[in-house]
């Protein structure tokens, strides 16, 4: 567990998080760099008889410490962008374990990955694989893409991380990859060697996948039938975790049903976690500014908000908040509403929370925080983004400052001729 109780106090990793929030303020995520490891090396001991790698979904956090750790561990980046590519670049990803997806590659994104070399582009739809070939032949060069597939299957999560119903726009239609992959292999620069899917995220049971995988499968050996070169299956991510009752999705489980559907295929696997590699490594540590009574309940309101982490105001998610002090025993506990400083309804972070007594001053946590936290909070009202730390063991570091109030306005102008006159 990388977060517990000792000595009353809550702890990430050997270090308090009061400790962390004295020295780098908050609001603040904390990691814990061991949690992060264990969860991607409990992935590749798994799947130690297969021939996979794990290319780990930049979007859920793309820190680059929290990228550089898990390269260093071993794992690949799933890319959506041209910033990403250069992040996972920067942060020491070899080329050769990147993979760049994402509906609306613009030819820089393309020049970009194709000068660095990157592993495999995800093609979502015909007109970007054109586009694709053209710049590579331009470019003098070849592109090794995987197409992206819409294997029509409901993830059983939230409708709104669902990625591969038929009404998403994700991918191709499946009835149709046959002929493009056609199309793709008579096409110069291009080289059709992959077949990619994704069918959405926080999926918690086995089933949706052994739906599409099983899908995916029965479609790379109709094209190695048609006599395309593939080479790679590249089944996305979505592997669940655990933020209030459900279970992670758990690895030998998924190894088992992978190797069982993909037996005797003899390829390449490829994998984007993202949130299973980071959520439940991370927290997000806020402080109380107020208690209010009114309207008949408790409004505990905290110095982060929905421009803080924004997943209970846009998917209705719940994490669960944990105080830093822990209650002692016999403690009363009250149904508290958690809510932000900021001016909108939808800043809140949950009803009913069971909360000890708090005072302006007391530090709580948000759990499971590590993916989608950081990377989706905004300057919304002008409150700085926050900062990040990375622990490991007894050791802390800041891996992202605090914004600075002035920061946020740095990039922009005030026109001349609306400088030139008098407010
Ligand atoms: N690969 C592709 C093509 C994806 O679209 C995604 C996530 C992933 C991999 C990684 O999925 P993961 O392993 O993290 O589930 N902001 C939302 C989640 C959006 C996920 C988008 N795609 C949230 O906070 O729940």
């Amino acid at each position: 567990m990388p977060f517990g109780y000792h000595q009353g106090r809550l702890h990430c990793e050997g270090v308090a998080l009061e400790e962390i929030a004295a020295a780098a303020g908050t609001p603040v995520y904390v990691y814990s760099a061991g949690a992060m490891r264990s969860r991607l090396h409990a992935l590749q001991r798994a799947f130690a008889g297969q021939r996979a790698m794990f290319c780990y979904a930049l979007k859920a956090n793309h820190n680059l410490a929290v990228v550089r750790l898990l390269a260093g561990e071993g794992a690949g980046a799933d890319t959506v962008s041209g910033g990403e590519v250069m992040r996972a670049l920067k942060a020491g990803v070899p080329p050769e374990r990147i993979v760049l997806a994402g509906v609306a590659k613009a030819d820089e994104e393309i020049r970009l990955a194709l000068a660095s070399g990157i592993l495999q582009l995800n093609v979502e739809s015909v007109p970007e694989l054109r586009r694709i070939s053209a710049i590579a032949q331009a470019m003098g060069t070849t592109a090794s893409v995987a197409i992206r597939v819409n294997p029509d299957v409901a993830a059983a999560t939230h409708d709104k991380i669902s990625t591969g119903r038929k009404q998403d726009k994700f991918g191709i239609a499946y009835e149709t990859a046959p002929e493009i992959y056609a199309l793709a292999a008579s096409l110069p620069g291009v080289r059709p060697e992959g077949l990619h899917m994704h069918i959405g995220s926080q999926i918690t049971t086995l089933e949706p996948f052994e739906k599409a995988y099983g899908r995916g499968v029965a479609l790379f050996r109709t094209l190695r039938e048609q006599g395309l070169p593939m080479r790679r299956l590249d089944l996305g991510g979505g592997f669940g975790v655990r933020y209030l009752h459900e279970s992670a999705i758990d690895p030998e489980a998924l190894a088992a049903l992978v190797g069982r559907l993909t037996a005797g295929l003899d390829c390449e696997l490829l994998f984007e976690p993202g949130r299973y590699l980071v959520a439940e490594a991370g927290v997000l540590v806020a402080a109380v500014i107020y208690v209010k009574e009114a309207q008949d309940r408790r409004f505990v309101i905290l110095d982060a908000g929905m421009n803080t982490l924004m997943r209970p105001a846009l998917y209705g998610a719940r994490h669960d908040l944990l105080p830093l002090r822990e209650a002692p025993a016999g403690t009363h506990l009250q149904p508290a509403d958690v809510v932000g400083p900021i001016c909108e309804s939808s800043d809140v972070f949950g009803r009913d929370y069971h909360l000890p007594p708090m005072a302006p001053g007391a530090l709580v946590a948000f759990t499971t925080a590590g993916a989608y936290g950081a990377v989706m909070a905004s300057d919304y009202n002008s409150r700085p983004a926050p900062a990040e730390v990375l622990v490991d063991g007894g050791r802390f570091d800041v891996i992202r400052e605090r914004r600075l109030p002035e920061e946020q306005f740095a990039g922009e102008r005030i026109p001349d001729w609306l400088a030139s006159g008098a407010p």
